[in-house]
């Protein structure tokens, strides 16, 4: 297959990717045919899913103005995706433009998007890194020298924690994360689930079988399992539209029917 201008080499056009798939149902442009087709057929199996998504993307936003008003200024956002409306870097820049942001996706085409997007803009950087080596994304945030590891700082975990299949140790990924991180951070997760969920939901989640990035559905009890002794906010592990909505009119009357949990921990500081 002829790869496209501008696109780095290793990218696998024979297979759909995840990232690009998100990104056609969220009304991107950086998706190819083989993503289309997937999203499609996976469209047409649930048509609620780009909604799902879009759900997605608005609690991630919700996270993200909790935290910036909690003072937080830095952000480490992992399985940030292809750049679309909305990014992290330009919600936290709105409320503060000295707010900083590291970017890590495993996806080439995430992050070749990500830093031709972010080039010029010293207050951001991208990864390319796998959430199931965090040393290593960690020694590359501490290499960009973006983040100062001795503050309160934001790690987002925005639906990629399914991403990680059990026998990848998604509790000790967590707990590598929550260990580098200093009191008053905080950890916001989105995760997909089993509960609750009618069949046509799970079938089309199967389908991510076919791109690189299998999904694991985990219960709440998992997904809250993730935050470990982190003081959970209110309202808690939740399903994302009931995460702090913006009002209460934007709650679905089924928020359950978008398929993913959301919540938000802090680490408090332990007392003696
Ligand atoms: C559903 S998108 C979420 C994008 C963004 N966080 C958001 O909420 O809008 C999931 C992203 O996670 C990335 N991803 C999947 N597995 C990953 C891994 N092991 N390490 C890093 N990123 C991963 C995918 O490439 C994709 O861009």
């Amino acid at each position: 297959m002829q790869m496209p201008d501008g696109l780095p080499a290793e990218i696998d056009l024979s297979r759909p990717s995840a990232a690009r798939v998100y990104d056609y149902f969220l009304g991107g442009a950086h998706n190819f045919e083989i993503d289309r087709q997937l999203a499609e057929q996976i469209a047409a199996m649930t048509p609620n899913l780009a909604a799902t998504m879009r759900a997605g993307r608005e609690f991630l936003r919700r996270a993200v103005r909790t935290l910036l008003d909690a003072g937080i200024d830095q952000f480490l956002d992992i399985g940030s995706g292809i750049p679309t409306v909305g990014n992290v870097h330009e919600v936290a820049q709105a409320a503060n433009p000295k707010a900083r942001v590291v970017y890590v996706d495993i996806d080439p085409v995430a992050v070749a998007h990500s830093r031709e997007l972010l080039a010029g803009d010293e207050l951001t950087g991208v990864i390319h890194g796998d959430l199931r080596e965090p040393e290593r994304i960690l020694a590359g945030a501490r290499d960009l020298g973006l983040l100062d590891f001795g503050r309160p700082l934001g790690i987002l975990l925005a639906g990629v924690v399914h991403f990680v299949p059990d026998a990848d140790r998604p509790g000790d990924v967590l707990a590598t994360l929550r260990a580098a991180a200093a009191p008053g951070s905080h950890l916001v997760i989105s995760h997909s689930t089993f509960e609750d969920q009618p069949q046509e939901m799970l079938d089309a989640q199967r389908l991510s079988a076919r791109t690189d990035t299998e999904i694991t559905l985990r219960s709440r009890a998992e997904v809250t399992s993730f935050f470990g002794d982190w003081t959970l906010l209110e309202p808690g592990v939740v399903h994302m539209p009931l995460w702090r909505p913006d009002s209460p009119s934007d709650v679905d009357d089924h928020p359950e029917r978008f398929g993913a949990f959301g919540g938000v921990a802090r680490y408090d500081q332990p007392t003696a």
